[in-house]
């Protein structure tokens, strides 16, 4: 742990600052929030990402992809009125008021973790993280095989072909009800695997893609003796 020492001298003697770190190159480091605009971004639209608070007269700014300020991650150097790209900047990006940043065109490969450095000069350095997430509008997931013969003991794999995004979730239902707590379930709800044990499992499958933003319901698939 860095150590802070306060100085003290008479009220006269001192005009400004009264902290001094004990190792000159060590930086006092808050942290703060970022604020995503809007909430949940969406691939072909924009995103602003834009530090809670910032002193007016910050010295430099920097953001970074990924959660560690490693300059191969840089995305931007901004020392009012002036910025220097860095290497993980795409062309898509450009900063806004406040340090906040721009990103337009989203794909979702652009999701993950943002960081954020400010530095106010001299001594006293913040920093911000974010985790953003962009998703994309669904297209109707495939379910194959369309139609399929359920013998005793004979197992049937059901396959629900959607995107492998993280924030993609897979519901399956038979009938029209929702599967819930459903046995089978495998690859993140990707793949429903019927045993062929029972009469219970024969009927009309169809399975739903959701995220944040969309959902989609995919065809039918028939499970028959
Ligand atoms: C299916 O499995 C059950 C339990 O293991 C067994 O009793 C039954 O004979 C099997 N049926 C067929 C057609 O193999
Ligand atoms: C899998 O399905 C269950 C039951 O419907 C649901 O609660 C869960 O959130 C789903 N998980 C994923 C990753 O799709």
């Amino acid at each position: 742990m860095r150590k802070i020492s306060l100085i003290s001298h008479t009220a006269a003697s001192i005009v400004s600052s009264c902290f001094l770190l004990t190792q000159g190159q060590d930086t006092i480091t808050a942290k703060i929030s970022i604020a995503v605009e809007p909430l949940n971004p969406v691939a072909g639209h924009g995103v602003t990402l834009t530090p809670g608070v910032v002193l007016e007269d910050f010295k430099r700014c920097r953001w970074y992809r990924g959660v560690t300020a490693e300059s191969e991650d840089l995305i931007f150097t901004h020392i009012p009125p002036f910025y220097v790209m860095g290497v993980a900047c795409t062309l898509r990006e450009t900063i806004g008021p406040g340090c906040s940043l721009h990103i337009r065109n989203l794909v979702p490969e652009d999701s993950g973790i943002y960081t954020v450095t400010l530095d106010e000069g001299g001594m006293l350095s913040t920093t911000g993280h974010v985790d953003m997430e962009v998703s994309e509008i669904l297209s109707r997931p495939v379910l194959l095989p369309v139609e399929s013969v359920l013998a005793e003991n004979r197992s049937v794999t059901l396959r629900c072909s959607t995107s492998d995004s993280s924030n993609v979730k897979v519901f399956w239902f038979k009938n029209g009800e929702l599967l819930q707590a459903q046995a089978g379930l495998s690859e993140q709800n990707r793949t429903l695997t019927l045993a062929g044990a029972s009469e219970d499992e024969l009927g009309t499958y169809t399975c739903e893609a959701r995220n944040p933003i969309s959902n989609a319901i995919s065809n039918p698939s028939v499970i028959s003796e």
